[in-house]
């Protein structure tokens, strides 16, 4: 009886191994490689040619307005209430509000933002969130242009895609529910989180790192500077973060950690890639807009659209990336939209809009950041 199980046995897990062999799933997929460091440091994106073509085909700059017609008078002679775009033609003005009706409420519509009794009453909080939002993305592109966002820059769409929540914000992290009145000592770790790729690390990262332009220097360096301790030194749960806030970039951007760094030493610029003076610049952007654009809409936005904890939706690396190294795969986006390259002049804007200065502060201010190797 043994004997005949065995043989039995043997004869199904051959039938078995054939099958699985016949069928699809056991060929390694075509392979797209990237190389992004000196050869021999296996600085590469590697990745299937079917992830790669489907990141691509997500995320697809839309096809711009056609342009208006040059002159006529200014919106500001036409509209009641413009208070960032007063200076475009009125034709240009409206080509804008089609397009930004494409971006972030093509399913609503001009009543999204609009009481369609009177435009110009600034009643719904949509319209309200919107104008700070123009401000915000002329900011962005004119800013942040020469240390991050270069010719590429932004609209409405890189973040909205058609929506009008992004997909990709977050609030802060109450932590697991504890369901049955024993509160859970956690350390603020040790749960799978989606935000930090399902590892048991630290969850209350973004809070921790991207939430305030004020965030000490040093906030994600954990790396020892000499040879032998001089202080106490930084503890293991410093570390924790700073691993967890970097697989969360890693991920947004759809590459790994050797994109920026060469891990024969994470911490040393001088072999990182240009990438990673990008991803410096890009995490105090993200510092900048929350705290100047994000968090002042608190008495805007509704109730509803809070977090748990009752704090606005901010955002983080994957708002504007979803997924790509460059959003939108690096399309010119702010080029067929000059009004949305920075703050346009208009004689009728009240004295307490704030005008932002055409170049970024000082680039760079970090003097122990020494310049970044070549591109290979
Ligand atoms: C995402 C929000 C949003 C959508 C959608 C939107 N608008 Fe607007 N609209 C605004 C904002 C913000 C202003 C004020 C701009 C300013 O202050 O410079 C404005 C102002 C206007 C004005 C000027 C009204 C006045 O007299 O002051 C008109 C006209 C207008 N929009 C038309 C439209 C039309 C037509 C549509 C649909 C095709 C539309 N808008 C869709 C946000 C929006
Ligand atoms: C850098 C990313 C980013 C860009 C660019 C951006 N937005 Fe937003 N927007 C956000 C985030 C984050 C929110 C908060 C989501 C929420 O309201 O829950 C938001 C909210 C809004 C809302 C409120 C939606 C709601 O129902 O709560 C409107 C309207 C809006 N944006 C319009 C615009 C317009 C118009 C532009 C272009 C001029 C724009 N946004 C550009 C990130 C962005
Ligand atoms: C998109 C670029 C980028 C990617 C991808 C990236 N990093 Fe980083 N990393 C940075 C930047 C920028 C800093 C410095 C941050 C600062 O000083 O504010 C940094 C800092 C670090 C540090 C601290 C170094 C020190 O000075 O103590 C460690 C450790 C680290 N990264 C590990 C990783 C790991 C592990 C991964 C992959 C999971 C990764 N990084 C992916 C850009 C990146
Ligand atoms: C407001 C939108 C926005 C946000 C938020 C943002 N980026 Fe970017 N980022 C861009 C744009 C646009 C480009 C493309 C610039 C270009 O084409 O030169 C870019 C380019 C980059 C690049 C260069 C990629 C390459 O292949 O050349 C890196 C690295 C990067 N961003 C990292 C980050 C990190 C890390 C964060 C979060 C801490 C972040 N970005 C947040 C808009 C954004």
């Amino acid at each position: 009886m043994r004997t005949l199980l065995a043989v039995a046995g043997a004869v199904a897990a051959l039938f078995l191994t054939i099958a699985m062999l016949g069928t699809a799933g056991w060929t390694r997929p075509p392979m797209a490689q990237q190389q992004t460091g000196f050869r021999g440091t296996a600085m590469d994106v590697i990745e299937t040619k079917a992830n790669k073509a489907a990141k691509i085909e997500a995320n697809q700059a839309p096809a711009p307005a056609d342009p208006a017609e040059p002159g006529g008078e200014k919106a500001s002679a036409v509209y009641e209430n413009v208070k960032v775009l007063g200076d475009l033609s009125a034709d240009n003005f409206n080509r804008l509000m089609a397009s930004m009706t494409e971006w972030v409420a093509p399913e609503q519509g001009c009543t999204y933002c609009h009481n369609t009794e009177n435009m110009a009453d600034d009643s719904l909080y949509q319209k309200r969130v919107a104008r700070r939002m123009l401000q915000m993305v002329q900011h962005i592109n004119s800013t942040w242009k020469e240390n991050h966002v270069h010719e590429a820059g932004v609209t409405c769409y890189t973040c909205h895609r058609g929506q009008p929540v992004p997909k990709n914000i977050w609030f802060e992290n109450p932590g697991p529910n504890a369901g049955h009145g024993v509160i859970p000592r956690n350390n603020g770790q040790n749960v799978a989180s989606p935000q930090v790729g399902l590892t048991s690390l630290p969850y209350g990262v973004y809070a921790a790192f991207y939430a305030h332009k004020n965030t000490p220097e040093d906030a994600i360096r954990v790396n020892a500077t000499s040879a032998l301790p001089e202080t106490k030194g930084k503890p293991i749960q410093d570390a924790e973060k700073t691993f967890a806030i970097m697989i969360s970039m890693a991920q947004s951007l759809g590459v790994n950690c050797t994109y920026c760094h060469n891990t024969r030493s994470v911490a040393d610029w001088s072999t990182s890639t240009p990438n990673r003076v990008a991803a410096w610049h890009g995490i105090r952007m993200v510092r900048d807009l929350n705290e100047d654009y994000m968090l002042p809409l608190s008495s805007t936005l509704p109730p509803n659209r809070h977090g748990p904890m009752g704090d606005v939706p901010k955002m983080n690396c994957a708002t504007c990336h979803n997924g790509a190294n460059k959003p939108l795969n690096g399309a010119h986006v702010v080029e067929a939209y000059p009004e949305l390259a920075g703050p346009v002049a208009s004689a009728d804007m009240p004295a307490g809009v704030p005008v932002q200065p055409a170049t970024a502060p000082a680039a760079a201010p970090d003097p122990a950041m020494p310049a970044p190797a070549p591109k290979p």
